[in-house]
């Protein structure tokens, strides 16, 4: 049998953070069972903001370590990095070919990403970025993309895209040309989370936590010290209405640390509500504080354990590179021969 396809990741930028954990990284464990996985650390991605080039490396190694720690396992699963797969950026640029420019106008985050600095000095790479994502996810055939809900609009492009080439590319036209002819891509489709799929800033109950946001004080990153995340906790903006509460659009904030301690507690929705629905914020961080430390210990033990043997997480990424390499090969060749090269 023929297992469905998932493929997902995360940019090495600055600190994978509880947001990158509860919308992406903490599901793909789940589906490694089910399905063939490959989970990539998308490092071209990167380098589209301003970055420090001395950090590029080691956030690279460290989000594949952070894969490891955070219940990834390799006989299982792919991981690899995005870059030592040189077919990403190549069909890249054959789906550019494809993609009307007013698409890609309308992508939220390339407006919210080039605000600081303006469209007319935001680059080119991250103008074109959801091109590169969509390489990454019809490359290998994907089914489904387990994302936060941030990537949504990404994902609907990339479907756009793949029937697009489809269209202008596949059926009886990659026939003539000596092809299998049918599609040319399969149509992806994006695996949301019920909750963590939007975790929010720390300081400001309205933007998602973000690894390019200026102020670390607004995230908990996965590798912070226990004093770390207490006082970022102790802290982080709340409200002063009486007790606590879900889904109460005035209270963005009390929704968020009330998601947050729900999913690292592993706690039902109502328990949580029953537990703290008449607590004050005094004695709620410090709760929320110990349940983030207690998930998050054997995770940064882990990673430091797999951090200390770089030759074996390099052979990871090595033998990861490879299968990705080989499925890729399919589609790189179907498409040059249903493009006429
Ligand atoms: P960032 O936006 O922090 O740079 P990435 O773009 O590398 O993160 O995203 C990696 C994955 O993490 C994506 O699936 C994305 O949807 C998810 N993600 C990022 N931020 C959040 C958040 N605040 N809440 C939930 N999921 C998030
Ligand atoms: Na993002």
């Amino acid at each position: 049998s023929v297992k469905k396809r998932v493929v997902s990741g995360v940019q090495p930028t600055g600190s994978v953070h509880l947001g990158n954990y509860l919308g992406a990284i903490k599901n793909w464990v789940a589906l490694q069972d089910t399905y063939e996985t490959l989970f990539i650390i998308v490092d071209h991605h990167a380098i589209t903001l301003p970055y420090d080039t001395r950090q590029l490396g080691k956030a690279t190694t460290d989000t594949a370590a952070l894969y490891l720690a955070c219940g990834i396992d390799v006989s299982k699963a792919s991981v690899f990095v995005q870059s030592h797969v040189p077919a990403h950026v190549e069909l890249m640029w054959l789906l550019c070919s494809s993609t009307p420019i007013g698409w890609l106008q309308k992508m939220i985050q390339f407006k919210e990403k080039s605000r600081k600095e303006g469209v007319e000095n935001a680059s080119v790479g991250l103008f074109t970025y959801p091109d590169l994502m969509t390489a990454d996810i019809l490359l290998y055939q994907s089914d489904f993309v387990p994302v936060g809900e941030d990537q949504k609009q990404h994902i609907e492009l990339a479907r756009e895209i793949a029937q697009r080439v489809n269209h202008l590319y596949g059926g009886k036209k990659w026939k003539k040309l000596g092809g299998r002819g049918g599609s040319l891509f399969k149509i992806p489709e994006p695996l949301i989370p019920q909750a963590g799929a939007r975790v929010m800033s720390l300081t400001d109950g309205l933007s998602k936590m973000s690894k390019s946001a200026p102020s670390d004080q607004s995230r908990i990153n996965l590798l912070d010290s226990k004093d770390l995340i207490v006082d970022k906790i102790k802290r982080c903006k709340t409200d002063s209405f009486a007790g606590l509460e879900f889904d109460n659009a005035e209270r963005p904030e009390c929704n968020n640390l009330l998601s947050i301690y729900q999913i690292v507690s592993g706690k039902k929705k109502e328990e949580v509500m029953e537990e703290c629905k008449d607590m004050s914020w005094g004695t709620f961080k410090p709760l929320l504080a110990d349940a983030l430390i207690e998930h998050l210990s054997p995770i940064q033990a882990r990673y430091q354990e797999i951090i200390a043997e770089p030759e074996y997480l390099d052979k990871i990424l090595s033998e990861g590179a490879d299968r990705a390499e080989e499925l890729g090969a399919v589609t790189m060749r179907n498409m040059y021969q249903a493009m006429g090269y």
